[in-house]
């Protein structure tokens, strides 16, 4: 490991939203940011690097570690947050749509993880997920999301008892969170228990708290940041 260096985060998807929060956070904390997304117009925050890459795509990912091996030569922080969907009735979702989500959203993890996990192992470093509190519940035609969010949950336990001692892993499951699009209304705000809808800066908090030292106890966990939602009973009037 190349230790005169700073501490590296590869963040996916990275370009905007989520991950665009989460990379400026780490970058604001001192680390060295790769930004891997499909998107041709990204960029990475100061002191960082941008990569187009399909994170769902084996040749692309592999091709992004081994700009690490050659580059940074060191990997502290994979957050694996690339993501997106797809919604449709059941009977007019493609198997080609249905598995193009499951390959961004849930393969890409196994691929970037397997990709890297000698550098991951090299500096004890950690691996956040972004699954979604879709993972445990659902709106109609978001079958695909749901699954694949699903699957990242349980594989983020998988690779923490895998990849243990050296290597913590640990998901984030947003809730609604405000990135593009109209702005939500007052009642959407007023319908968390927490008083509004998330921000990504919310996630990259916490983010930024799971790849540092004062979370070295907590491996295998997710982490619902939906600001109580999912803990709301809802029953009809
Ligand atoms: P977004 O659509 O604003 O940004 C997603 C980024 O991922 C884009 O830059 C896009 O180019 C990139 N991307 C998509 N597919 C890719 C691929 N195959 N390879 C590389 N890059 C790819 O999304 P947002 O809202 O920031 O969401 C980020 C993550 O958080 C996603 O995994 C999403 O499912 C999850 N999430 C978001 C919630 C929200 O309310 N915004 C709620 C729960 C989960």
């Amino acid at each position: 490991m190349n230790e005169s260096s700073s501490r590296v985060a590869v963040v996916t998807g990275g370009a905007m939203g989520i991950g665009a929060a989460i990379a400026a956070r780490l970058a604001q904390d001192g680390w060295r940011v790769v930004v891997a997304d499909r998107n041709v117009d990204g960029t990475a925050p100061p002191g960082g690097r941008y990569v187009v890459c399909d994170v769902g795509d084996e040749a692309s990912v592999a091709a992004l570690a081994r700009s690490l091996d050659t580059g940074e030569q060191r990997l502290d922080a994979l957050i694996c947050n690339a993501g997106f969907m797809i919604r449709k009735p059941i009977a007019d979702l493609a198997l080609a749509e249905w598995s193009s989500v499951l390959t961004t959203n849930l393969t890409s993890t196994f691929l970037l993880v397997r990709a890297t996990e000698a550098l991951l192992r090299a500096a004890n470093g950690a691996v956040v997920t972004i699954a979604s509190s879709r993972a445990r519940m659902s709106e109609p035609n978001t079958e695909s999301y749901s699954a694949s969010k699903g699957g990242l949950v349980a594989l983020t336990h998988a690779l923490a008892v895998s990849l243990g001692p050296e290597v913590r892993v640990n998901c984030i499951s947003p809730g609604w969170i405000a990135t593009k699009g109209p702005q939500p209304a007052a009642e959407e705000h007023a319908f968390h228990p927490a008083g509004r809808v998330g921000r990504s800066e919310d996630i990259a908090a916490l983010a930024a708290f799971l790849v540092g030292p004062a979370s070295g106890f907590i491996t295998g966990a997710e982490f619902v940041v939906d600001g109580g939602v999912t803990r709301k009973m809802i029953y009809p009037e």
